[in-house]
């Protein structure tokens, strides 16, 4: 089957948990070949951003659905430059030390720095200090939630945690927003913490 064809959704897939179950079978297929985290999530965000538009009659109220999908990862997991000297950049000096920085994501344009040190901002920010799922029904009632789009209404978080030598090492965080009010619930969060359980475990990192 062409690449494309793991966003398709089988029609014999009717609930969320089966939906995850599947997404998460072709993503391992997915990332089978090779280990390097900017491949191995550029897929899994486009697989889970058109899957899910595969699959709208469960999520958000079935007509909006969800706007995007990506990650966020700590700036320390960036390459270098190796042709340029960046040294001098104020822009590199001021987004030090374990800021997240925009990832591989599928969706329109969105912010590209998300400090979490000192104060962690947004609901990205949240989940990466929490080491925990936050689930946002309504963003507008969310304290400090970024509005990369205005048209977005609900959103989920999920860390990536690297457990590593007894120690927990964060990676970054997987967001997800959509159009509807309450547009993810329980069932999703099982799904998308089983997801990034694959993600991390499937890159060198
Ligand atoms: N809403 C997020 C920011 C990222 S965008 O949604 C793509 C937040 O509050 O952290």
């Amino acid at each position: 089957m062409p690449h494309a064809g793991a966003s398709l959704v089988p029609g014999s897939i009717k609930t969320k948990s089966e939906f995850w179950a599947h997404v998460h079978d072709q993503l391992e297929i997915l990332v089978g070949g090779q280990r390097h985290w900017v491949s191995n999530l550029s897929n899994a965000a486009s697989l889970i951003y058109n899957s899910l538009q595969a699959f709208p009659s469960n999520f958000g109220d079935g007509e909006r659905s969800v706007n995007w999908c990506g990650f966020y990862l700590i700036s320390s997991l960036f390459p270098q430059p190796q042709f340029t000297d960046a040294s001098m950049d104020p822009k590199s000096q001021m987004h030090a030390s374990t800021n997240m920085l925009l990832g591989p994501f599928s969706g329109r344009p969105a912010c590209q720095w998300i400090e979490v040190s000192p104060r962690p901002r947004g609901v990205c920010g949240d989940a990466f200090v929490k080491r925990s799922t936050v689930l946002v029904p309504d963003v507008s009632a969310y304290r400090g939630h970024i509005a990369c789009d205005g048209d977005t209404k609900s959103e989920i978080v999920c860390p990536l945690i690297l457990r590593k030598g007894g120690e927990d090492i964060m990676l970054g965080v997987l967001d997800l927003d959509c159009l509807a009010i309450g547009g993810f619930d329980a069932d999703d969060q099982v799904g998308l913490e089983r997801i990034a359980a694959l993600i991390i475990r499937s890159c060198d990192w």
